[in-house]
């Protein structure tokens, strides 16, 4: 028998604005939620370079720029667009993200 992906609600899709993202510190993971124009992507919070919060970087379109080093990840897929100078990152983890019934879900199973 399958096993079903498991859900975690995280927060509600309201708090989000259009164009703006936030950090959800769940049991399982430090994560960020993105709004981009009505889709939402979710992805780790932590950079894959030197560990720097990317809630405290900047959003542009559907990817986010690390305030420490300027690396850049697109939030779709969590690849790297810019690796920081004189260096080679690794992807963001990506979660399957979901809003029902107001409610911003992440599945766990499905999780990349
Ligand atoms: S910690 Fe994010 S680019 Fe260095």
């Amino acid at each position: 028998m399958m096993s079903r992906p498991r859900l975690e609600i995280i927060g509600k899709a309201g708090e989000i604005p259009v164009g703006k993202m936030k950090r959800y510190i769940c049991p399982f993971a430090d994560v960020l939620v993105a709004n981009v124009e009505g889709v939402y992507y979710a992805v780790s919070n932590t950079c894959s370079h030197a560990g720097e919060l990317l809630s405290n970087g900047m959003l542009i379109g559907s990817q986010v720029i690390c305030a420490a080093h300027y690396a850049v990840f697109n939030l779709a897929n969590g690849e790297v667009i810019r690796h920081p100078e004189g260096t080679t990152i690794a992807p963001l983890k990506t979660f399957k993200v979901k809003v029902e019934n107001s409610e911003i879900l992440i599945e766990l199973d499905n999780e990349s």
